[in-house]
């Protein structure tokens, strides 16, 4: 039986005391309502309705930009409560598809696995609601029984003392017959709100359900999973519990990790075995990393894309950056945008490159900066070369030819070419071209005074 998916997510978040709508706070480089989407279409959901409201647009670009039409939008503007918020999704609602999961758009970590069972084992329920057993029940809604039965569920804050003992709790997941749903809904917010928050709540339905004795309740095991997130404390329990099962995932792939609970992955990052990181190591964004490469302590590499056997060693920062086989960086070097570093390169300490292709075999060994240019195969850019390549206005060129050498401390200023197999002598000031094969000397001539120093000092003393 087919199932679709309604996910709450127009709250602002005040205990965030944030400018961000709650929901787009990350986990694991993604916005908290992309990982409740994806659970939802990856649990086999055929359409996926987001009540936005408090941010609406940007939510909704973010959704847009992953799951393209396959996500519709309703707006709940005022928010009057969970009951109103799914209630704007009714004209959205597909008539024929039986089932509505309905979602809460602040606990990431709920799996399409765990959803998939919840929606299996509600065959045959007007209404299935999610709860766990919690030591401590906090302010979550309490579920009441009668024997084994649901009877329905009352919110902390409308709970008498007694209630608040209960430890089953309400974890905001249901699933519930479509028909019933729209019907109910409509009831619901017909009415005058009768509660200690004055909002329309979603789980007075539950009660509705259990009156007509077709309610019932699935209890999740892995309470992990349904920690919803209110502040920036839950945010990291939350980002915390998803970091460990991404390095869990990425360990029983092959990869090492020196230690797994300093090390950050993001969720679409791409990892190959024999992968080693060290302590500290933080892997953002769509980054890809081949076989063999080893990352070193307190490396930060953001959407960036990495070969084998590439050794790159402590502190470096990489931006978008491309890396070929068996490469070796840093430590403490700067790939910034563009940088595209080509196989068996040496790029070394304090050395920034951007919107720079370094063919095979380059190097730039110290503190250098090569931008918007080329350097051709097996050169060597000497310590402290610098690309000149703005003149306050525009960006220009520098390009280095195959077997080129640049002596210590050049500036090259561009645009400017260095041909094939040519020198630059150390602390030349380049401003023209260099031919192929020829020694460019741009510098102040040396001379040396025989005794200068000799008398300077008798002058003196
Ligand atoms: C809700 C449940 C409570 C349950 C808890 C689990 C109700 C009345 N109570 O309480 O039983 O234990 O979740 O986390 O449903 N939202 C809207 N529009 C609104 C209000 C909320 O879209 O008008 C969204 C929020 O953005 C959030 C979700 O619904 O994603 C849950 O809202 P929240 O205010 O956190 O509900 P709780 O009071 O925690
Ligand atoms: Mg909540």
């Amino acid at each position: 039986m087919s199932t679709q998916a309604v996910i709450m997510a127009a709250g602002k978040g005040t205990r965030m005391k944030s400018e961000r709508s709650k929901v787009m706070h990350t986990v694991a480089g993604r916005p908290m309502i992309e990982w409740v989407a994806r659970a939802a279409f990856d649990a086999g959901c055929e359409k996926v309705i987001i009540i936005v409201g408090h941010q609406r647009e940007i939510v909704q670009a973010h959704l847009e930009a992953k799951f393209g039409d396959r996500v519709e939008f309703a707006i709940q503007q005022p928010q009057l409560g969970t009951g109103h918020a799914v209630y704007q999704a009714v004209p959205l609602l597909d008539g024929d598809v039986a089932r509505t999961l309905i979602l809460s758009g602040d606990v990431p970590n709920m799996t399409a696995q765990t959803l998939g069972d919840f929606v299996e084992a509600s065959a045959g329920f007007e209404l299935s609601v999610m709860t766990a057993v919690l030591d401590d029940a906090a302010k979550y809604g309490r579920i009441m029984r009668e024997g084994d039965a649901v009877r329905g569920i009352v919110e902390w804050a409308d709970a008498t003392d007694e209630q608040r003992e209960i430890r089953e709790i309400n974890t905001g997941f249901y699933v519930v017959n479509t028909e019933f749903l729209c019907t109910e809904l409509e009831k619901l917010c017909a009415g005058e709100t009768d509660n200690a928050q004055g909002e329309y709540y979603l789980t007075d339905i539950v009660g509705v359900a259990a009156r007509g004795g077709s309610a019932t309740a699935w209890i999740l095991d892995d309470v992990a999973q349904m920690q919803g997130v209110n502040t920036r404390t839950q945010l990291a329990e939350a980002a915390a519990w998803r970091r460990a099962r991404i390095n869990e995932a990425w360990m029983d792939a092959g990869v090492t990790m020196i230690d797994p609970g300093n090390t950050y992955i993001d969720a679409d990052v791409v990892l190959a075995a024999d992968v080693l990181l060290h302590p500290g190591v933080q892997l953002i964004g769509e980054t890809t990393i081949g076989s063999g490469t080893t990352i070193g302590n307190s490396s930060v590499i953001e959407h960036s894309t990495v070969a084998e056997d590439v050794t790159i060693l402590p502190f470096c920062h990489f931006e978008s950056a491309r890396v070929e086989d068996g490469a070796r960086i840093g430590p403490m070097c700067h790939l910034r945008p563009g940088a595209d570093i080509g196989r068996e390169c040496h790029v070394g300490n304090f050395v920034e490159v951007k919107k720079t292709r370094l063919d095979e075999g380059a190097k730039a060994n110290h503190h250098s900066y090569l931008g918007d240019g080329h350097v051709g195969a097996g050169a060597n850019v000497g310590a402290g070369t610098i690309f000149c390549n703005y003149d306050g206005y525009n960006k220009h060129r520098t390009t280095i030819g195959a077997g080129a050498f640049i002596g210590s401390n050049s500036a090259l200023v561009a645009p400017v070419d260095i041909g094939d197999g040519a020198y630059v002598a150390a602390g030349s000031v380049v401003t023209g071209d260099v031919p192929a094969d020829a020694l460019g000397v741009a510098r102040g001539k040396q001379r040396n005074i025989a005794g200068w120093a000799k008398s300077w000092r008798d002058r003196n003393e």
